[in-house]
């Protein structure tokens, strides 16, 4: 199992949160982008992005929780750090148009669902795509409890890759802890994002190794 850290939630000031997670064996640093109205609360620029990240040796996951993905794709693509860029599919009118755009940059491209969004409606994406990334709580903030009821959409989009050779991993973010990985790995998952359950810790390397 693959595992990425969001730093939503943090104990410590930013910087030394940073470089605990960079010195773990976690496998991406998942980055939270909030821009106040795709959800209410906004936090970086791209910008910020890149000046946090100079000294940092992680690959970063960029989790997009914003309207308009398409006007950040140019800036992220500058980046040689990001892996993957994950614009939500209830953000943008014709999601398709920004993946292709993102396809056409170095970047990995990642289609990330609300919980109530039905696994259905991104199908005809799923040939375009390397990551899906599933929500089990509702985007925003950190320290929410994991909805047991997406658990269904990953065991679905795992039949599908198999039925038709796609390649994009499944991620699961939000109320990722020990149990809740474990239920996620059943299900067939292939990374999951944990935030607070590592970021409030003591202890980063022992609460990775419960997700694996
Ligand atoms: C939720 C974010 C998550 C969140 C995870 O909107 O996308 O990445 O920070 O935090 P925890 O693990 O605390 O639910
Ligand atoms: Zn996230």
């Amino acid at each position: 199992m693959k595992v990425g850290i969001s730093f939503l939630t943090i104990k410590e000031d930013l910087e030394t949160t940073l470089s605990k997670i960079d010195e773990s064996s976690a496998d991406y640093i998942h980055v939270d982008m909030m821009d106040g109205i795709f959800v209410p609360n906004a936090n970086y620029t791209v910008s910020d992005i890149k000046k946090m990240f100079k000294n940092i040796n992680k690959k970063l996951d960029v989790h997009m929780m914003m309207c308009s993905p398409n006007k950040y794709v140019k800036e992220f693509a500058k980046m040689s750090n990001v892996e993957y860029l994950t614009l939500h599919y209830e953000s943008h009118r014709r999601p398709i148009d920004v993946i292709n755009m993102i396809r056409h940059t170095p970047l990995k491209v990642g289609i990330a669902i609300n919980p109530e969004t039905k696994v259905s409606h991104i199908v005809p994406l799923l040939n375009h795509i390397d990551q899906v990334l599933v929500m089990s709580v509702k985007p925003g903030k950190g320290g929410q409890k994991f909805m047991d009821e997406i658990l269904y959409k990953i065991e679905t989009l795992k039949d599908i890759r198999e039925e038709n050779g796609y390649h994009y991993i499944i991620s699961v973010d939000g109320g990722i802890n020990a149990e809740t990985a474990k239920l996620v790995k059943d299900a067939g998952a292939d990374m999951v994002v944990a935030g607070s359950y590592v970021c409030l810790s003591d202890n980063y390397e022992e609460k990775i190794n419960t997700l694996r």
